[in-house]
């Protein structure tokens, strides 16, 4: 297995299968930290920096809660505008990275344009993260959840994974990589505007990844083992939440899983969302016994423990 010490974590493509398993064995091994709401000294003399371009609660502050669960620091930027990247001057990358570097030890980063961490990562003489780049990858959220079905179901593998949404988003491209590792079906139900790119599929074609694509949520739901949900509607970042007309949001019914549906399902059939979420997961399926979206969301803290242990050297 190739080392994680020192390693850019970018994509989930060419991620090799041992390197999946190895990433869900240093989880379990650092969870006791979180679930003892305790902290460590694992990374008591490291600091990570965020470079976050794009608005982000989750995954920059589930690094920041793992950082800090580790004892090491934390710096970094929410908000570009309030760098010399996003006045009047448009920091390039580069340089931005040049300065970067000699705040910490690791970057985080989240940009709106794809590629902006590969670019990162070519300058940074420390390892960067890529917290989610434009429509391209979000690979920590991904490990994230499958170390969750790892979890709650014994193993990815085996399962057939329904994956509901826009197949152009990061999350989604992530994923089917991912699985080319893993003995998984990805069944596809995307609008027709939101269907994966036929490069994307082409990708997973040449990778191996096991894939099908329906058109109804009923078509998959009594089959599969995990309900996998990203939003159908994009939001419109002009706006402000008050100048949203009220129709904006309304996820066409076949696309959108409710306590109805759930009742077609297996019962041991769990429902992931890497939130935030619109109206294709309606509040009525927290109550139910498939909902893992909360569980999901700690296992974001904990696999950004692994992920920080690794790439820092905690474990070599
Ligand atoms: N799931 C996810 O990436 O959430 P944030 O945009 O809040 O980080």
């Amino acid at each position: 297995m190739r080392s994680f010490a020192g390693r850019d974590i970018l994509s989930l493509k060419g991620f090799e299968r041992n390197e999946f398993m190895h990433l869900f064995e240093i989880a379990d091994r650092v969870e006791p930290i979180a679930r003892g709401r305790q902290t460590s000294d694992l990374l008591a003399h490291k600091i990570m920096v965020t470079a976050f371009y794009q608005p982000s609660t989750r995954t920059r502050l589930a690094h920041e809660s793992a950082m800090n669960r580790l004892g090491g620091r934390v710096n970094g930027f929410s908000d570009a505008k309030m760098t010399r990247a996003g006045d009047f001057y448009q920091e390039s990358i580069k340089d931005t990275v040049h300065m970067l570097e000699f705040y910490g030890d690791v970057i985080v980063m989240r940009h709106f344009q794809q590629g902006a961490p590969h670019e990162a990562a070519k300058w940074a003489s420390i390892p960067v993260i890529n917290g989610g780049d434009g429509w391209g990858e979000h690979p920590t959220q991904v490990l994230t959840d499958l170390y969750t079905i790892t979890k709650e179901m014994g193993s990815v593998d085996g399962k057939s994974i329904l994956a509901i949404g826009d197949h152009r988003m990061r999350t989604m491209h992530s994923l089917g990589y991912a699985l080319s590792q893993f003995d998984a079906e990805m069944v596809i139900l995307a609008p027709e505007d939101m269907s994966p790119l036929p490069e994307f599929l082409a990708e997973l074609d040449e990778m191996g990844t096991n894939y099908r694509i329906v058109d109804h949520v009923n078509d998959a739901i009594e089959d599969a083992d995990v309900i996998y949900m990203e939003p159908v509607v994009q939001p419109d970042y002009t706006l402000s939440r008050d100048d949203v007309p009220e129709d904006y949001s309304m996820t066409p019914p076949e696309y959108q899983v409710t306590a109805e549906v759930m009742k077609k399902a297996k019962s041991s059939s769990i429902v992931l969302h890497s939130l935030p979420r619109m109206d294709e997961l309606l509040e009525e399926v927290d109550h139910t016994r498939h909902a893992r979206y909360w569980e999901e969301a700690y296992n974001g803290v904990v696999m950004r423990m692994a992920l920080l242990t690794s790439v820092l050297g905690s474990w070599e």
